[in-house]
């Protein structure tokens, strides 16, 4: 690990008034693959700057990219800790399988983030609700205009220090079914982390937004049937009793924070059901009065309640609008596992 420290550190923000993903630290690792000079080389620690791509840099025009989102915290004991930190570099791995990219030794990747964090360690907020928000990201540099996969891949790390993803904070958000644009289809790269998934979803997402709402819930390619997730997270839905979340088939994305949920709801006695969900259900069901609670998951949304769904234009409004129990509870105790609060019964937390 070569280590340069940046000469002048910048002005931290308020963190009081974070916000989600706009402050950045003074430093960044770099890790660079070349398939010519033997695969990975030495990581590197640098200040936190601009990059010099070659304009015929493959990523930028075949999008072969992909990132992932994970979280440091600040406990109360003063202690920092990640969250499952290997769980999102084996997910990285698996996105770059699919996207014909290096794949890498986790446990390294793991090290050069520890040190990193040591480095940025003043950057943690400590307040509930604020973290140290992780974004590592890999894309081809080789510069060429064929279309192939790249030979070489810069692996970055760099780090922000966030309060909650929605300006609402745990406000519940209204969600728009998309009936028109998909998100991924079957043989797709839906359940890769990659930058192409997210792009392709903007423009549903800003069409919604002009409407009031505030994010997309996308149903399947095929049938336009069945509720899959929301992009920037799984969804989890309270039917008479029962968490019901739609099952991972390839198109959604593996959440951490969806399996964190599952295993933490299960051990506390809830039955959690991984299967297809059709909108329909969710109709019949809230005109029933059995659709009690919605909440997304995901690490930067962590759980986050669902006051309304449209689709054909109608509302199913949602427990009156508001955060529901089970919702609440689980954002409890994840949050307080995370942060420490409560016992790490998974083996789930890393101290840096
Ligand atoms: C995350 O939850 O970390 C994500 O990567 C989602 C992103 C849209 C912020």
């Amino acid at each position: 690990m070569k280590i340069k420290l940046a000469e002048q550190r910048k002005q931290k923000p308020d963190f009081s008034k974070l916000g989600f993903g706009k402050y950045f630290t003074d430093h960044l690792l770099v890790w660079e693959y070349d398939a010519d000079k033997g695969g990975w080389q030495e990581q590197r620690i640098e200040p936190y700057d601009d990059f010099k791509l070659d304009p015929a840099c493959c990523s930028l025009h075949y999008g072969q990219g992909i990132f992932e989102g994970l979280k440091a915290y600040k406990t109360e004991d003063g202690k920092v800790t990640m969250f499952r930190p290997r769980d999102n570099f084996e997910r990285m791995n698996r996105s770059a399988e699919r996207l014909c990219m290096a794949q890498f030794d986790v446990e390294e990747a793991v090290n050069g983030l520890v040190q990193l964090i040591k480095i940025e360690e003043e950057w943690i907020p400590a307040a509930e609700g604020t973290s140290l928000y992780i974004r590592p990201f890999m894309f081809g540099t080789e510069p060429f205009l064929g279309v192939h996969p790249s030979r070489r891949f810069l692996f970055t790390v760099i780090l922000s220090p966030v309060g909650s993803y929605y300006s609402g904070g745990l406000e519940p958000t209204r969600l728009i079914v998309e009936e028109h644009y998909t998100r991924a289809s079957q043989g797709g790269t839906g359940e890769a982390k990659c930058m192409g998934n997210y792009a392709a979803s903007l423009l549903a997402g800003e069409e919604a937004k002009k409407k009031g709402y505030d994010q997309v819930l996308w149903l399947d390619a095929e049938y336009k049937k069945y509720v899959t997730e929301v992009g920037s997270m799984n969804m989890m839905f309270v039917i008479d009793g029962k968490v019901v979340t739609p099952m991972l088939d390839g198109t959604i994305l593996r959440g951490i924070t969806r399996d964190s949920a599952i295993k933490v709801l299960k051990s506390a006695g809830y039955e959690v059901e991984e299967r297809k969900v059709e909108i329909e259900e969710l109709v019949s069901a809230a005109r029933d009065g059995l659709l009690e609670e919605a909440f997304g998951t995901g690490t930067a949304a962590v759980i986050s309640p669902v006051g309304a769904i449209t689709y054909k234009g109608s509302d199913i409004i949602i427990n009156g609008g508001k955060m529901g129990k089970i919702t609440s509870w689980l954002y409890d105790r994840i949050t307080g596992i995370q942060r420490g609060r409560y016992e790490d019964e998974f083996g789930w937390v890393k101290e840096v």
